[in-house]
């Protein structure tokens, strides 16, 4: 996406000149010869960066990057000035300006300062939106477990997320282990710093040590500029090392250092960097195998393992199913503006009975497709996943099995037994009814007159 830009400039020249040399750059420029033009762009549109003159002829620039930056925290201003006076300089820099520059104007200078701007209102709006995003998304109470098992676990993390102690958590894949790291990090002290996270095993292993410990420029082939890693990023605040069980064994090494020194160099570095990082590892894969096979090192194991969590399988707390399913299902409609009501029961005693290989993952996902494909106000069995379903007729079998007797009524022939049920189940949907006809007809799919008629054949 191209980067938006505000030139503020009202010598015609010099605006025309910036804009075709930034235009060549790549940013799209909007372009304005006084105040109040800029800020009835301002207005109107949305801007990365403001590049504003000093002098205007109707208002000084001061004043209206004052305007600018009260309308728009986030936005990066530069100044531009035939007079570089220190003391306006302070005084710019003070209200919030990110740079100042004297004309005439460098231009490579220039480029430079608008790339560090951008760069710099990426990271934090980057960082605005994706703390919002999972205070809001990933809080404690959006883990859902009444369960014995995940309140241990809840337990567990509320005792650790007070100390800066390295938490490895253990699980099979959909457990809920990415949730758990993230409840961690804002139930701690360094909530308000980054949580940074990286995958050891989506990354490809010549990136890995430079993704995590960064780079100096010239490194390697490629690197043009030097780049901080992860470590750095996550500095005074949380680094999660998701599936730790795949990280390639130089690397261990490097982070064995990491974690009991707390310094480490970039790539291609000599320079020691320390930091101050929290660190939450996961793997749902067997470390002890790993370990075992020579994979893993026993060192950097036994490092990480100080305080590990274990999330269970879905199929270990089953009661969470059905809350889950509630918690899924208003998600989803609410997502996706469907007026659904609920689950039928038919098809909630199926997502009940289900042993989710998958975990949370794969009941999310079916109740998210359900939401998304059911046709009417109810979701039914058909709506569910076809794996679902087939099971779905075993389940019916043995309830069925469950609810009529089986022994007593063999002298009866099939149409006398068939009768009795009927005559019970119409009798209990009556009764469920208050004796209300066309409610009870309702429960039943009858219509009125096929019940009066079956009222009266079993004289109820
Ligand atoms: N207890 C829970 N309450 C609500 N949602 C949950 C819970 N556990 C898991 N989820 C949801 O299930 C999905 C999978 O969870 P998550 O990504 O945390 O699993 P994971 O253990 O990290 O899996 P993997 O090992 O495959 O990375 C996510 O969408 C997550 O929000
Ligand atoms: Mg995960």
């Amino acid at each position: 996406m191209k980067e938006k830009i505000l030139l503020v400039e009202d010598d015609l020249n010099t605006l025309e000149g910036l804009a075709e040399i930034l235009e060549q750059e790549k940013f799209l420029i909007t372009k304005a010869k006084n105040g109040s033009e800029a800020l009835a762009a301002i207005n109107n549109h949305t801007f990365n960066l403001v590049l504003i003159d000093f002098l205007l002829p109707d208002k000084d620039g001061l004043e209206v990057s004052e305007i600018i930056i009260q309308k728009n925290p986030e936005i990066k201003i530069i100044m531009m000035t035939a007079f570089g006076s220190v003391k306006n300089a302070v005084h710019a820099m003070k209200m919030g300006i990110f740079d100042y520059l004297t004309k005439p104007i460098d231009l490579e200078e220039l480029l430079i300062v608008i790339r560090r701007a951008l760069k710099e209102q990426e990271l934090i709006s980057e960082n605005i939106s994706l703390k919002d995003k999972l205070q809001k998304t990933y809080s404690f109470e959006n883990i859902i477990g009444i369960s014995g098992r995940m309140q241990e676990v809840f337990r567990k993390v509320m005792k650790v997320a007070r100390t800066d102690a390295t938490v490895l958590l253990r699980g099979e894949s959909g457990t809920g282990k990415e949730l758990i790291a993230r409840a961690i990090h804002f139930q701690s002290s360094r909530k308000d710093k980054p949580l940074v996270e990286i995958n050891c095993a989506s990354i490809p292993e010549p990136l890995l040590e430079s993704e995590l410990f960064g780079h100096e420029k010239g490194a390697f082939t490629g690197a043009y500029k030097s780049k901080k890693g992860k470590f750095e990023v996550a500095h005074e605040g949380t680094l999660f090392l998701d599936e730790i069980g795949e990280l390639p064994s130089g690397v261990q090494a490097k982070l064995l250092r990491v974690l009991q020194e707390q310094t480490f160099s970039r790539v291609g570095g000599i320079e020691n960097i320390s930091v101050n990082v929290r660190l939450i590892a996961a793997t749902n894969s067997n470390l002890e195998k790993a370990l075992e096979d020579g994979r893993f090192r026993e060192d950097l194991y036994y490092r990480l393992n100080v305080i590990p969590i274990i999330v269970p399988p879905l199929r270990e707390h089953p009661e969470d199913i059905g809350p889950l399913i509630d918690y899924f299902l208003n998600k989803y409609i609410k997502k996706n503006q469907r007026e659904i009501k609920g689950v039928s029961q038919a098809a909630r005693d199926q997502l009940l009975q289900y042993h989710w290989p998958g975990n949370v993952r794969e009941l999310e996902n079916a109740i998210e497709n359900a939401v998304v494909m059911a046709e009417g106000e109810i979701i039914q069995v058909g709506d569910l996943p076809g794996y679902l379903q087939a099971r779905g007729e075993e389940i019916m079998l043995k309830r069925v099995k469950q609810i009529l007797p089986q022994e007593e009524n063999q002298d009866m022939n099939y149409r006398e037994r068939l009768d009795m049920y009927e005559r019970e189940i119409i009798r209990q949907a009556l009764e469920a009814s208050d004796g209300n006809k066309t409610q009870a007809a309702k429960k039943l799919g009858f219509t009125l007159r096929t019940l009066r008629n079956k009222v009266t054949k079993y004289n109820l």
